[in-house]
């Protein structure tokens, strides 16, 4: 928003948004989306998330120099308190609010271990509770724009819950108390010996690991938030890349990152009638749907449906 005018659309600097925050930015589709971002828009300030300032300035050095301008390195760790309230506390100094906040940091586990899970959790949800929360009350109402990058293995996730656990995802009323319920009684399972109670979950193998279900955690999350924040007129939007090449995967995925970040950022133009919704290159994915070919032919189909 603009500072001055207090219009989305500023007529004397032309940006959508003056302040811009990405987490998870130092690489991959986070660090394409700072770069289009900062050509889209060249007069928005940028914060690019990293957890270290040598992997941020590493990052800033890549980036074309016309693009460099307003990119500015902000360490920030998800799964940390103190690091994100010092994100918080520099953005509110150096600039007041946050017009955008793309919650895009995120880890995949494929595998199915307690600790490895636990990991994919504190990131991939608690995570971008913590930071959302956090910078709320500097993102103004009516223009501001929160997103999160989720997945579509997270509708995978969903279609291959049993029918009590896709009740409950698709509670209009549901609460975070739920969410946190459900990520607790899947990491009890993944803790004991025997997997017990894991039967109320995704198999893990339909699901990519943990990350299928953090992912269907995650979109669940962006739905409670844009039902909550839609009076105040803040679109909360869900986004996925697609099946990109980076290190998340080895660099298996068909698609750039380029191409994968474009389809994060092109959700900042829709508002709150498309809170909660998950899009894929402009094109809402609806929260649960069978893996697709492609999948099934990599994976063998591993999926049976409960
Ligand atoms: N690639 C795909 O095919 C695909 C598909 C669907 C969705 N996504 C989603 O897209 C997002 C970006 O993934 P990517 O493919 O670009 O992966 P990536 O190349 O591995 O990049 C992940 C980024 O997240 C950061 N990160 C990890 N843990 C963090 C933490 N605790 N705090 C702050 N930053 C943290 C990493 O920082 P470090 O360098 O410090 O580790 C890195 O900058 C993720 O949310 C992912 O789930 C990806």
């Amino acid at each position: 928003m603009c500072a001055f005018l207090s219009l989305p659309l500023c007529v004397l600097c032309a940006s959508l948004y003056q302040v811009a925050l990405i987490t998870g930015a130092n690489k991959g589709i986070g660090f394409d989306a700072v770069r289009l971002l900062a050509e889209q828009e060249p007069n928005t300030i940028i914060y690019l998330g990293s957890r270290t300032q040598d992997n941020g300035d590493a990052a800033v050095q890549k980036l074309p120099e016309a693009a460099r301008k307003n990119v500015r390195v902000i360490i920030l760790d998800v799964t940390n308190d103190a690091s994100v309230q010092a994100a918080v506390a520099r953005v509110k100094s150096e600039q007041g609010h946050l017009d955008v906040l793309i919650n895009n940091a995120g880890i995949a586990s494929y595998s199915f271990d307690y600790q490895s899970a636990k990991d994919t959790f504190d990131t991939n949800i608690y995570g971008v509770k913590r930071v959302t929360e956090a910078f709320l009350p500097l993102i103004p109402e009516k223009t501001g724009h929160i997103s999160i990058v989720s997945s579509e293995v997270g509708t995978w996730a969903h279609y291959y819950s049993p029918a009590a656990l896709q009740k409950q995802l698709e509670d209009d009323n549901v609460q975070f108390s739920t969410i946190d319920k459900l990520a607790q009684g899947y990491l009890a399972a993944a803790k004991d010996s025997n997997h017990a109670g894991i039967e109320n979950f995704p198999a893990p193998a339909s699901s990519f690991g943990s990350y299928g279900f953090s992912k269907a955690l995650v979109s669940t999350y962006g739905r409670l938030l844009g039902r909550d924040l839609k009076s105040k007129g803040i679109p909360v939007l869900l986004s996925t890349p697609g099946y990109c090449a980076t290190d998340l995967n080895k660099f298996s995925g068909h698609r750039t990152a380029a191409v994968g970040a474009a389809s994060i950022l092109q959700v900042l133009k829709r508002g709150v009638n498309d809170s909660g919704k998950l899009f894929l290159d402009d094109e809402d994915q609806g929260i649960k749907n069978d893996t697709p070919d492609y999948v099934k032919a990599m994976n063998g189909n591993p999926n049976e449906k409960k």
